[in-house]
C-alpha cells in the first residue's frame, strides 16, 4: 500500500525536513524497542478537514508513556495542537498522523533512564489498510499460532513499538499462508485481537468483543463502535470469547484507526455467516462514516478541525 509522506516532521519542538529526521544507530529505541506511539486519522468532514478523537489518542500516548516511566515534555493539549499544526504544515487534509515518543541516545545498556525522551510527529496520506475492497467485501483471516502478549510480560494497554514484534509475527504468518490478517488468542486460549485491530463477533443479534483482560489494546475505534452500536439499539457484551464462536458467528468485523470497520468473511477457510458483509456490520459502518458527514451525532470533541 503506497503512502505519500509529508515534507516536514515535527521534532522535539520544531519542524524539520523529512530527509533530516534521522536518529543515531545507538539510540536506545533501536536496540530495546523503547517507543510509544499513536496512529490517528484526519478525515475530510462536513466541517472541513478534522482529526478524529485527537485528544483521546494523545491521552493514550501519555498513558503508554507513563506505564514505561517516560516523561513526555509536552502536555496532551500541546501535542494535540501540534498534530494539527503538522497536518497544516504538510498541506494535508485527510491523512494519517503518527506521534512517536522514543528513548534516544544517552548512554548504552538496557537501563533506559539515562537516555533522552524524544517526541516526533509525522503525517502521510494512506489508503484502505486491508485492501481497497475490504471495507465492502470483507477479508479472509486465520487464527495465529502466535499468542497475544500475556499479562505480566508486556503491557497490552500500552501502545508501544515492542508490542508490534508480536504483531509482526502474527501478520507475517497470516500473509505467507495467504490470509489478510491473523487473530491472536490470549494466554488462556480465548480470542484477543488482530495484529493491528480489535475484533467484534455477532451471534443472534448480540454483539460481543473481548474485554481488556484478554490482552487487547483499548482501541478508540472499538470504543466508538461500542458507542454507536448502543445508539443503534444493540446489546454489546465485553466478554471472554472462545475461538470457535467465530466459526459459528453470524457476522464479525475488525476495528482500528487504520482498518476502520472491516468485515471478516472467513476464518481458517470457514465462512462466517453468509460470507458477505453482515447487516449489523453494514449499519455500524454507515453510522461510523456518517460521523464525518455530520449525520451521526457524537460528542463534539471527537472532531478537531484543522484550521
Ligand atoms: C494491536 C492493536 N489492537 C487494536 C488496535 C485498534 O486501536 P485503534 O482503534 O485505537 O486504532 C490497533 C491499532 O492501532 C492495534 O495495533
Amino acid at each position: 500500500m503506497g503512502a505519500t509522506f509529508g515534507k516536514y516532521i515535527w521534532s522535539n519542538g520544531e519542524f524539520i525536513k523529512w530527509e533530516d529526521a534521522n536518529i543515531h544507530i545507538m539510540s536506545h529505541v533501536i536496540h530495546y524497542g523503547s517507543s510509544v506511539f499513536e496512529g490517528i486519522r484526519a478525515y475530510d468532514t462536513h466541517i472541513g478537514p478534522a482529526v478524529y478523537r485527537l485528544n483521546d489518542h494523545i491521552k493514550r500516548l501519555h498513558d503508554s508513556a507513563k506505564i514505561y516511566r517516560m516523561d513526555v515534555s509536552w502536555t496532551v493539549d500541546e501535542i494535540s495542537q501540534t498534530c494539527i499544526e503538522t497536518v497544516k504544515k504538510n498541506e494535508f487534509g485527510a491523512c494519517y498522523i503518527r506521534p512517536v515518543v522514543i528513548r534516544g541516545f544517552g548512554t548504552f545498556g538496557v537501563n533506559p533512564f539515562d537516555n533522552p525522551i524524544e517526541t516526533y510527529i509525522a503525517t502521510w496520506e494512506w489508503g484502505a489498510y486491508l485492501g481497497r475492497d475490504a471495507l465492502e467485501n470483507g477479508v479472509d483471516v486465520c487464527f495465529s499460532t502466535w499468542g497475544r502478549i500475556a499479562p505480566n510480560t508486556l503491557p497490552a494497554l500500552a501502545k508501544t513499538g515492542a508490542n508490534y514484534m508480536n504483531s509482526q509475527l502474527i501478520k507475517m504468518e497470516a500473509i505467507v499462508n495467504g490470509y489478510s490478517e491473523g487473530i491472536a488468542l490470549d494466554n488462556q486460549g480465548f480470542i484477543s485481537e488482530g495484529s493491528g485491530e480489535n475484533i467484534f463477533v455477532i451471534k443472534n443479534g448480540v454483539v460481543m468483543t473481548p474485554p481488556l483482560s484478554s490482552s487487547i489494546l483499548p482501541g478508540l475505534t472499538r470504543d466508538t463502535v461500542i458507542y454507536l452500536l448502543k445508539e443503534l439499539g444493540y446489546e454489546v457484551k465485553e466478554v471472554i470469547i472462545p475461538r470457535e464462536t467465530l466459526f459459528i458467528a453470524d457476522e464479525a468485523f475488525f476495528t482500528g484507526t487504520a482498518a476502520e470497520i472491516t468485515p471478516i468473511r472467513s476464518v481458517d477457510k470457514i465462512q462466517i455467516g453468509s460470507g458477505k458483509r453482515g447487516k449489523i456490520t453494514e449499519q455500524v459502518q454507515n453510522a461510523f462514516f456518517n460521523i464525518f458527514k455530520g449525520k451521526t451525532k457524537v460528542p463534539e470533541d471527537w472532531l478537531s478541525p484543522i484550521k
